[in-house]
């Protein structure tokens, strides 16, 4: 991308360009305000690269407790919806109603390589259900996935429909609160928890969890030996003996990380 869009862009505005995503056919871009007056450029240079994208959107934060972004198209089709192929599934996203990210691809790869086949595996905040795919598609487990955004809820729906036939697993989604409907569902083999930025369900995903919590969280570098720390203390607290390992998966922003502790219940 850099050495095409060379051809239209100063080397100092080449310093600017961020890294974009493809999602399915929509090409989701950062413009910083130093390059505000060249998106015809960037257009251009997407297109050149990936002639099948549709739509061009620019991307904004994310917003509120279901993780939606501001996005506004500023080339193509007026939608943002699409289905995006990744470890051999189809998802059907909607970027304007339920969060989506492509860059766990390779997570979620690692998790579905890490799941035995008979697990009973529990993914609370699930959203269009791509960890739960990827895992169901590999391995013939028994899931359990639950959403609170309706419209991610849906979209998951569809998504189990559009896989069916390629999945070794089962899904089982349900609509509603992680913190009403987890105390009322029994214990797992395996708890996944893409939990959203902000907010702490440790407690409630350990304590479901018989053999393995992989919990998500974001941290700053400094700060990955407290979140060991408190977890280590609230296996203490329910009695649990644990071995805990936190990974880097990617940088949310200079020096703060989105991380996932590995936890493995012994007993
Ligand atoms: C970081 S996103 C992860 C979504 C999905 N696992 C993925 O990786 O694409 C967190 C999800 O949790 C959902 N969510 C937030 N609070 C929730 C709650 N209290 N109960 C159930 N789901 C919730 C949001 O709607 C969002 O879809």
């Amino acid at each position: 991308m850099e050495s095409v869009l060379a051809e239209r862009l100063t080397p100092e505005e080449l310093k600017h360009i961020r890294r974009y995503d493809v999602i399915g056919d929509i090409a989701v871009v950062q413009i910083p305000p130093e390059l505000e007056g060249r998106t015809a450029e960037i257009v251009w240079g997407l297109r050149k690269v990936h002639p099948f994208i549709k739509v061009v959107a620019k991307k904004g934060f994310h917003e509120g407790a279901f993780r939606i972004r501001e996005y506004s198209i500023v080339w193509g089709e007026k939608r943002l919806e699409t289905v995006h192929r990744e470890n051999g599934v189809g998802v059907k996203v909607d970027l304007s109603k339920a969060f989506f990210n492509p860059r766990m691809k390779g997570e979620r790869y690692r998790l579905a390589q890490l799941v035995k086949d008979g697990e009973r595996i529990l993914i609370p905040f699930a959203g269009v259900l791509p960890y739960a795919l990827v895992i169901a598609r590999y391995k013939k487990v028994r899931i359990t996935a639950v959403e609170l955004n309706k419209e991610a809820y849906e979209l998951g729906l569809e998504n189990i429909e559009l896989n069916r036939k390629r999945l070794r697993g089962e899904i089982e989604f349900i609509y509603g609160d992680v913190f009403k409907v987890l105390p009322e569902l029994p214990t797992y083999d395996r708890v996944i928890s893409p939990t959203p930025k902000g907010i702490d369900a440790l407690a409630l995903t350990l304590n479901k969890a018989e053999r393995w919590l992989h919990y998500y969280d974001f941290v700053g570098e400094d700060k990955i030996v407290d979140l060991r720390r408190r977890i280590t203390g609230e296996c203490a607290l329910q009695g649990k003996d644990c071995e805990v390992r936190v990974k880097k998966v990617s940088e949310f922003k200079p020096h703060v990380f989105k991380v996932c502790a590995d936890v493995r219940i012994l007993g």
